[in-house]
């Protein structure tokens, strides 16, 4: 490997982002440009008996308001995907605006276009409609009763319940320590700064252009092509930068189709930005739920039994949880163990994914109960997660493609300062402040799409290269780090590669979900820049006019752009000489990558890490204030330690929010989010990011993918939580199990 894998390279795209030159897909100037704006149902439940659209049709400016009326219908009825990573990926299995029925606050019910967005949105608050409501449910503690076993969550990917092991009820019967607790979470919005948004372009021969907000171009392309009957070869998705997502723009929503229709019907191009207010209520959140865990050990406190149960709020539609028990139940060896989800149905969006999907809550729950069985056996927490460790994947009994834990661990008590801690609460004061630390362990599954993910490379006779691969930026750094991967595999200085992303007529890549978008591209970047390295490498060797010809290929190593042997450095010629030479302007190369499939083939395929928080507590006040973080991790290889770093510190900073600010909180008078804007949903600012140390361990890892590349966007969120909350009982003695962790509660 050369030294460009894995350097710490600015970004690519900072100077266009920083001089305000790259293009959201919300920021184009098209000629005739008009301006979408959704009406969105006021009841949660109930059906449409009037809609009155004379005052908001005769409006300045407007060109159209389409209702359920006259909305022309979709092709297909939606249906989430059985799979994670399904290339057709609709964000849930109804869409708006095909009948009368209301099923959440928020739902479109009207679209109106108009040329001005200010004059969109006032004619959009004359639009009358008239609702027949019904009583509606939009909390847990509404439906709990009605709340049923799902045979599938998850988009249909996992089951209900969780592959057990031994047998957990005698285990928790026998165990001579148990431990039966239940946490609650508020949901959570994802709130990327930018909003979801979507400019439909249609041409005068029925081909559409979507410039939409996107994880994954050609996931919109085929779900929306779908919907609107219309085959993938006349649907363009152009998504070049996306300002940031975090699950919100993982699956398709509604209002790319939605523009698109709009624009067929006004014939001009039509954009739609969500509102702020209607992000809350368009795209999915973390759902609204409880954990219980069950726990029983030994007085060594070796786990014996573990009981992981879930039960959540979703849409009236979809079974939808996120996977919250599978990573805990691989965190530590147990024998006996058993976990299922339950649901209950409310007047919701279907809820999606939400940054570490499952694994954010799960592991809190689990890494909660394990601190609390750290006090009541008087044991380390640190040293009873040693003493737990899974040396093997406890559900398969498999081996690990790598872990490293134990390495995470050592590394970050070293740097945290862990060893000699006095494990009594409420021991230490400064000032008004209880001070106290935590740890926890983080975890997050190595996921892959289901399809084979490719990439093209192609060499030009002057020595430079344009790779590509249809993958959107959504502030990850992927484009950066991705012509570095091209630049190892072809032998090329960075500067002489181009990396091309953002559009859905490029090779296809999935929707960059489940910390999987490195991995993915990486691999079939790799895959198509050595195939075209050793297709060079090959023609050399078989041109009598070349000093290689002749020579072993295995033998030959290409350094900036010069291809040479290995043995003998001098003897050699570039790339540039070979296909001048040969009179070839350019060359190209496919690469395909087949992901492993989704059991692991005979490996446990999970990242890992260990969380440290430093909190001091007002003792009088309730504040908590987060003094320090130390996050280490071992997610394979990194392929740009700048970029790397940030996306762990970005998670680490999330997970305290997680802890300690977020929630999205339901009225249920109304059935809406009642703090849907970034002054009321609280979101940590850096005066509230302390001191925060990241670090990684490196683990080589030959199983997941062709570069060991195990995903950086999820694992640094995980754990974080239970760190700060278990720091929190270390401060004040209360041990607190509802997040986000308030004064209220604390006082
Ligand atoms: Mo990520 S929450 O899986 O898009």
């Amino acid at each position: 490997m050369s030294p460009v894998l894995g350097a710490a390279v600015e970004r690519v795209d900072g100077m266009a982002k920083t001089t305000g030159t790259a293009r959201y897909s919300g920021e184009l100037n098209l000629p005739n440009l008009a301006h979408a704006v959704l009406v969105g149902a006021r009841v949660p439940s109930g059906r449409i008996i009037g809609i009155d659209c004379r005052r908001a049709s005769v409006a300045d400016g407007v060109h159209a308001v389409l209702t359920h009326l006259d909305l022309p219908p979709v092709a297909v009825r939606p249906r989430l995907f059985p799979g994670l990573f399904g290339l057709v990926a609709h964000g849930q299995s109804f869409f708006p605006m095909q009948d009368d029925v209301v099923h959440y606050a928020g739902q479109p019910v009207a679209v109106v276009v108009a040329d001005t967005i200010e004059r969109a949105e006032h004619a959009a608050t004359l639009v009358e409609v008239n609702y027949a409501e019904t009583p509606s449910v939009t909390l847990l503690d509404q439906a709990r009763d009605q709340s049923y076993e799902p045979e599938k969550i998850f988009g249909g990917m996992l089951p209900g319940r969780s592959p057990s092991r031994g047998d957990p009820e005698a285990g928790l019967r026998d165990a001579a320590i148990r431990l039966d607790v239940t946490y609650r979470y508020a949901p959570n919005h994802h709130n990327p700064i930018e909003p979801s948004t979507t400019t439909a372009v249609w041409d005068d021969r029925d081909r559409l252009t979507l410039y939409d907000a996107t994880q994954g171009p050609t996931a919109t392309q085929l779900s929306v092509s779908e919907l609107l009957g219309l085959s993938p070869t006349r649907l363009r998705v152009v998504s070049h930068f996306v300002g940031g997502s975090f699950g919100c723009k993982a699956l398709i929503w509604a209002h790319p189709t939605l523009a698109a229709l709009a624009a067929r019907q006004v014939g001009r191009p039509v954009r739609l930005v969500l509102s702020r207010d209607q992000m809350f209520h368009s795209c999915g959140h973390r759902e609204e739920q409880e954990q219980r865990i069950s726990l029983g050990a030994d007085p060594d406190g070796r786990l014996t039994a573990l009981r992981h149960d879930k039960i959540s709020l979703t849409s009236h539609y979809d079974d939808w949880a996120e996977p919250s028990l599978e990573t805990p139940s691989v965190l530590y060896t147990c024998p006996n163990y058993a976990g299922g989800y339950r649901l209950a149905r409310g007047n919701i969006i279907s809820p999606t994914f939400t940054r570490a999907p499952g694994a954010a809550t799960g592991v809190f729950a689990l890494e909660s109960a394990m601190d609390e069985l750290a006090c009541e056996t008087g044991i380390d927490p640190l040293e009873l997660r040693l003493r737990n460790h899974a040396d093997v994947d406890p559900t398969s009994g498999n081996p690990w493609s790598s872990k490293g834990l134990r390495e995470c661990y050592q590394r970050g008590a070293e740097l945290f300062g862990w060893a000699g801690r006095d494990p009594r609460p409420g021991q230490r004061r400064d000032g008004d402040w209880l001070v106290g630390t935590g740890m926890a362990s983080a975890a997050y599954p190595v996921a892959a799409p289901m399809n084979p993910q490719r990439a093209r490379a192609r060499l030009y006779g002057d020595g430079s290269a344009v790779v590509e691969a249809g993958i959107a930026e959504f502030g990850t750094g992927a484009l950066t780090a991705m012509t570095q991967v091209a630049a190892d595999g072809l032998g090329l200085p960075f500067d002489r590669v181009r990396f091309v992303g953002g559009t859905s007529d490029l090779p296809n890549i999935a929707a960059a979900v489940g910390s999987a978008g490195a991995s993915s591209t990486s691999s079939a970047v790799h895959l198509a820049c050595t195939a075209l390295r050793d297709q060079l490498v090959a023609q050399a060797v078989a041109d009598a006019g070349s000093p290689l010809h002749g020579a072993d290929p295995g033998g030959i190593v290409v350094r900036d752009g010069r291809m040479c042997r290995r043995d003998s450095p001098e003897v050699g010629e570039s790339y540039v000489e070979l296909l001048q030479r040969n009179h070839l302007p350019d060359v190209d190369a496919l690469g395909s990558w087949q992901p492993p499939p989704p059991d692991g083939g005979g490996y446990g395929l999970h990242t890992f890490g260990a969380q440290f928080a430093e909190v001091a507590v007002d003792a009088d006040l309730g504040l908590v204030r987060v003094r320090r973080l130390v996050g280490v991790f071992a997610p394979g290889r990194i392929l740009n330690r700048r970029t790397a770093h940030s996306q762990l510190l970005g998670g680490m900073i999330w997970g305290l929010s997680q802890a300690l600010l977020e929630a999205s909180r339901m009225d249920p008078h109304t059935g809406r989010w009642a703090n849907a804007s970034l002054a009321d949903y609280l979101v940590p600012v850096n005066a509230d990011a302390p001191e925060i140390v990241v670090d990684t361990i490196e683990v080589a890892d030959s199983v997941v993918n062709p570069l060991g590349v195990k995903g950086v966007g999820e694992i640094g969120i995980v754990g974080t939580a239970a760190a700060i909350a278990n720091a929190v009982h270390h401060a004040t003695g209360r041990r607190i199990r509802d997040l986000p962790i308030t004064v209220e509660a604390l006082l």
